[in-house]
């Protein structure tokens, strides 16, 4: 990169598309996970024992069978956690670690097998003998109902304005309900920990956690040790997409009471069934709405209630079905609006974190609303959202009270409508359908406005710990986890950055509880605003020594020593990075700092609804085109356009990369993930065989993915980025939008689709047929 005066910039800075740290390992095969790391001697390895029944009282558990077969070490179960038999989230005492008495789900951990080889335990977990009383069960949002709705959490209300008022004045009115899927997080790499005993009461875990403090606490909890005595590592996750916020907890925790007990370390990684059965999942929503609104389509009031498939404990419930709710008015202003949670208690796995955290369920009731409205009227779908955008000076107050200050929704989706040619590819597509018998087309365009922060002001902090050697090299650590989206290469180029070196320079260290403590979950997609500014902070902290010693060694005024590509200049006296670094040293400048950050600005009052919970917005919007076959209901998406707003990016290369990934995974929830369990609570999609993700064939044909490059975060973030973890993720419903106007095209979209997702061919098949039986009267 070279300056405009001439002179050599630094090389991998902040804004550069610089590609990710472990990039060519990850295609090598040479990246380190842990299951490829060098086993210790002895190394045991430890499996679950699963509960087959939905619900119900154990009477017997034998496992004589179990500890006698070949290569077993020894069986744990409740009655050998040494500490508390516990690994729920806090307060909340609903999530042990092996079942005592009463089995909540299939597939519920019921004890664990330890043995010299995987193989081995794994067969012997097959052996127990387990008896039971059986109780009844609920296993979806209705049965729940019905058996009273019971919740896991307390439910949230976001309400303002008069709602009865705006409902009974307004000259339309909607009712309708949709329910939309879970999905399973498919990371590559599952779960996986090795624990490695120490002296004393010491444990070093091996997790692939996007939480290493949460896990060192768990281990703590469970072992019955303070934290002090727990360290957790963690370098990288293949993938962690929420699924490892929380869920990766139980197997640090088996493996650390497993190592303590025996003395060796042991290694936990299930199989890909038992991962995906054992572990919670995204959340399956069912919406019930009531809408009013004017003949421009202009809402009114809307009153809606946001019911969740939670499982049999809290886990993240309550943050989640919150997080639905404050997404429930996505990019959209209501006047009066009454938004209702109810995180309802089910006999199934415990759902957890999934990209979005319930906001994707929020945005997708949302728009479902928005669709309803625009058939009503016999409008284009777009025309209603531009009708409800939020103003920039007024009509601007969200469901929960805070204002939105940032708005560039209506600037993103014109400049989006005008590049992808919305309007004349839309009247091409109306009557290629008129005069298409099998072949349907449908093309959407869909915004998205994210919060960003956690909802949970505590959680909005990170540290950082920043090493400058005497060689002028630079050891970076932070409390943030990377998972394959780049955190550890934007904070690296942060401080690449700060410093004025190369990116070459920073090493770039797994994230351990030992050097940067109470870390929060890398999550939120808030990892490098919260880390990038902690690091920051570190280096400032370096730096203000730095100037301190060259005023005085050198006599002169603070503005006269400058950071310059890889050199400091005092006057006109150029030092190398290295060698001004060393002459530091010797002059015993203390060059370690530890950086801290909290986001300003925001908080949260849930009991009243009201409040600032969010630090900023990230928007951003897409325009997906598809094609139905309309007698089979198979479907492609022939082209997608995406206008993203990341701020001012801190690295185009990785946020585009993450907006692709995003909008794909979006579109898998949203078409063929379908997550089917039977009737005895039994989750029958278990394997890449009945559970379908994306694959290379389904991107787009036509992926036109750009990022709105004039937009600045107006909010103080580290060098003016936004968050990009999540947002993309909702881009997608573009696709769910545009599959329901092919669909309603078979009843000359006279008729709202009310399709439920995900929409898999049979689904759409399903309404197609439905349509044109209502169609035909
Ligand atoms: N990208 C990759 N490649 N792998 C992942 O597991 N997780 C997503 C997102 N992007 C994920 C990912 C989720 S759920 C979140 S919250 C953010 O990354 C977390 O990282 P960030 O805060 O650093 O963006
Ligand atoms: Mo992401 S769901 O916040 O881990």
């Amino acid at each position: 990169m070279t300056a405009l005066d001439g002179r050599v910039g630094i090389r991998g800075g902040v804004h550069g598309a610089q590609q990710h740290d472990s990039g060519h390992k990850h295609v090598a095969g040479t990246a380190e996970y842990i299951d490829d790391m060098p086993e210790l001697a002895g190394t045991l390895h430890a499996y679950l024992g699963l509960s087959d029944v939905a619900h119900g009282e154990i009477v017997a558990l034998d496992l004589e069978a179990v500890a006698r077969a070949p290569g077993v070490v020894g069986v744990l179960t409740a009655a050998d956690v040494p500490g508390h038999n516990d690994i729920s989230q806090p307060g909340k005492h609903d999530e042990p670690i092996f079942v005592e008495k009463r089995v909540e789900f299939h597939g519920q951990p019921l004890f664990a097998v330890v043995a010299t080889s995987r193989h081995a335990a794994r067969r012997a977990a097959k052996l127990a003998e387990v008896r039971y009383d059986p109780l009844p069960f609920a296993l979806d949002v209705a049965a729940a109902r019905q058996a009273g709705g019971a919740v896991v959490t307390d439910p949230m209300k976001l309400e303002r304005g008069d709602v009865a008022a705006g409902l009974a004045g307004a000259r339309h009115r909607i009712t309708g309900s949709m329910a939309m899927g879970g999905q399973d997080h498919f990371y590559l790499e599952g779960q996986i920990a090795m624990a490695v005993p120490g002296e004393d009461e010491d444990v070093t875990v091996y997790s692939s956690t996007q939480h290493p403090s949460e896990v060192q606490h768990m281990v703590g909890h469970a072992l019955g040790v303070p934290s002090n005595a727990v360290n957790v590592v963690v370098r990288r996750m293949g993938g962690g997409f929420g699924g490892k916020e929380t869920q990766g907890n139980l197997f640090a925790v088996v493996a650390a009471i497993a190592a303590k007990r025996f003395r060796r370390a042991v290694k936990l990684r299930p199989d890909r069934d038992d991962d995906m059965i054992a572990t919670g999942k995204r959340h399956d929503f069912v919406v019930d709405y009531d809408v009013g609104f004017d003949d421009e389509g202009r809402i009114a009031a809307v009153d809606a209630v946001f019911a969740a498939r939670c499982g049999f404990s809290a886990d993240l419930s309550g943050p989640v079905t919150d997080r639905a709710l404050f997404h429930a008015d996505n990019a959209y202003y209501y006047p009066n609006v009454r938004l209702v949670s109810e995180p309802l208690k089910t006999n199934t796995v415990s759902n957890t974190a999934f990209r979005g955290f319930g906001g994707p369920q929020g945005m997708v009731g949302c728009e479902r609303w928005i669709e309803d409205i625009a058939y009503h009227l016999g409008k284009d779908p777009l025309d209603i959202r531009k009708a409800n955008f939020y103003g920039e000076r007024d009509r601007n107050v969200t469901p929960y009270h805070q204002t939105v200050k940032d708005n560039i929704i209506a600037r993103l989706v014109d400049e989006l409508e005008a590049g992808a040619d919305y309007r004349r590819r839309r009247a091409e597509i109306v009557a290629f359908n008129t005069g298409s018998k099998t072949l349907k087309r449908g093309i959407a365009l869909t915004p998205v406005k994210f919060g960003i922060s956690f909802t949970m002001t505590a959680f909005n902090q990170a540290g950082a710990l920043v090493h400058v050697y005497r060689d002028g090299s630079v050891h970076l650590n932070h409390g943030g986890t990377e998972m394959g989206q780049g955190l550890y290469v934007k904070v690296a180029q942060v401080l690449a950055d700060c410093f004025q070196i190369d990116l070459d320079k920073v090493k770039i260290t797994a994230t351990t509880t030992g050097k940067v403590p109470n870390t929060s979950a890398t999550a939120a997609s808030s990892g490098s605003d919260l880390n990038g500014m902690a690091a920051a902070n570190a280096a400032e902290q370096i730096k203000d020594r730095l100037i301190l010693f060259a005023m005085e060694r050198f006599g002169v005024p603070k503005d006269a020593i400058a950071f310059e590509p890889n050199c400091v200049m005092v006057g006109n006296q150029r030092f190398d990075w290295a060698d001004f670094i060393d002459q530091a040293y010797l002059a015993r400048v203390q060059l370690s700092a530890a950086g801290f950050y909290k986001t300003p600005d925001i908080h949260w009052d849930r009991a009243a609804g009201k409040g600032q919970p969010f630090f900023y917005f990230a928007y951003g919007a897409a325009c997906s085109e598809v094609v139905v076959d309309s007698l089979t209901g198979e479907y492609m998406v022939e082209r997608v356009d995406i206008l993203h707003d990341v701020g001012k990016s801190l690295n185009p290369a990785i946020d585009i990369g993450q907006i692709e990934g995003g909008f794909v995974q979006g579109m898998g929830w949203l078409t063929t993930e379908e997550l089917w369990w039977d009737r005895e609570g039994r989750l029958r999609t278990h394997a890449p065989s009945t559970y379908k993700i994306p694959v290379v064939s389904d991107v787009p044909k036509i992926f036109n993915v750009r990022l709105a490059e004039w937009s600045v975060n107006k909010a103080p973030t580290i060098r003016r980025s936004k968050a990009v973890g999540e947002p993309p993720f909702m881009l997608a419903m573009s696709v769910f939008e545009a599959l329901s106007m092919a669909v309603a095209s078979v009843a000359d979209y006279t008729i709202a689709p009310r399709m439920d997702a995900p929409a898999t061919p049979e689904r759409v098949l399903m309404v197609m047929e439905r349509l044109k039986r209502e169609r035909a009267g």
